[in-house]
């Protein structure tokens, strides 16, 4: 049935996939975005679409329009980005969580929520299953956005244990692909752009610490498949690639699949770094039959294509 969707964030570079998906299923779209980290160019070539409107608004201030569901992705993603302004960080994670939930309150309908693989902060348990409580540090310079996400999931279940609300909450590993952010500093993007220009590859650390990627379109049929899971269906549950590379890995990869010249150097790790990363997606697989299908090396060549052609 065609449905009119709210998704907060939908000009950033999960929300842009998102958008193009639900329009292409044949519902509505209402894009919502203070294009902080978001940019136009990532849905421009949604708006010739009739069914597809974007209004600029940020979350932390209240919003009321009509629609049948809500996604909710607002929140820069990307450590340099949300460390830029981490009051404005927090704020995006609970105030926007606390107005999205009034409005899905108010109209009674669902709301899905874009949590993250930080609320586990540098586990202690490898991998990390859904029933793990996290290891945060809460005075870090990341605690900004971990906690943030770790208070938005309480408001969730707050709102659904006090007001019935019918919620979806997701937690996102490492997600790659076309439209990331060039300049996030996140470890794909960062790779792929210093391959590309031919500077060197900065690897924080030994580059032994790992991390698991998922190619976006296998993210985003999670996300379709979670909203339209069960209604008791609440989640948390993980969404992300299970394989695991060490950074040094991906580093070669990049090189490798761009050609480049460019040499790997080494820096000092950043502080709260986590040094191992991987979901458990049992959960995933049992309640929404999901599973990433795209290899890395697949992932990665397209994501070299689309910043080959924007950069
Ligand atoms: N990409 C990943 O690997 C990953 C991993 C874990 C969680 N997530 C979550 O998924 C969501 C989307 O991430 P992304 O990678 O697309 O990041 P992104 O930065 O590309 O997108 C975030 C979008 O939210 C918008 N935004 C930020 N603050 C806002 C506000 N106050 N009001 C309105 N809009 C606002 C930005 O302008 C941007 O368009 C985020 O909530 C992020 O925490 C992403």
């Amino acid at each position: 049935m065609k449905k009119r969707y709210l998704v907060t964030g939908g000009a950033g570079f999960l929300g842009s996939h998102l958008c193009e998906r639900l329009l292409k299923d044949g519902h509505e779209v209402l894009c919502v975005d203070n294009f902080f980290t978001g940019n136009k160019q990532n849905i421009v070539h949604l708006m010739d679409n009739p069914y597809f409107e974007v209004l600029r608004h940020d979350i932390t201030f209240p919003l009321f329009v009509e629609v049948d569901a809500i996604f909710n992705l607002a929140c820069p993603a990307s450590p340099v980005h949300y460390q830029f302004d981490p009051v404005q960080t927090t704020k995006t994670s609970v105030l926007g969580a606390i107005n999205m939930l009034g409005l899905a309150k108010r109209l009674r309908i669902p709301i899905f929520q874009a949590s993250t693989s930080e609320v586990y902060g540098d586990p202690e348990i490898h991998p990390q299953p859904e029933s793990y409580r996290g290891s945060v540090n809460p005075i870090g310079i990341r605690a900004c956005y971990d906690e943030g996400k770790r208070c938005a999931e309480t408001l969730f279940f707050d709102y659904h244990r006090q007001h019935k609300l019918s919620i979806k909450v997701v937690r996102i590993f490492n997600t790659y692909g076309p439209r990331m952010h060039p300049q996030d500093g996140r470890v794909v993007s960062n790779f792929i752009v210093q391959a590309l220009g031919g500077q060197p590859i900065t690897i924080y650390g030994q580059g032994s610490q790992t991390r698991s990627f998922c190619f976006v379109s296998d993210l985003i049929e999670g996300f379709v498949r979670m909203m339209n899971s069960s209604a008791d269906f609440t989640g948390p549950v993980n969404l992300g690639n299970p394989d695991e590379f060490t950074i040094l890995q991906l580093a070669q990869k990049v090189i490798e699949l761009t050609k480049s010249s460019s040499k790997i150097v080494y820096q000092p790790l950043p502080q709260d770094d986590p040094l191992q990363r991987k979901p458990v997606i049992d959960l995933a697989r049992e309640k929404l039959g999901w599973q990433p299908t795209i290899k890395l090396e697949d992932g990665l060549i397209k994501t070299i294509e689309y910043f080959r052609s924007s950069l």
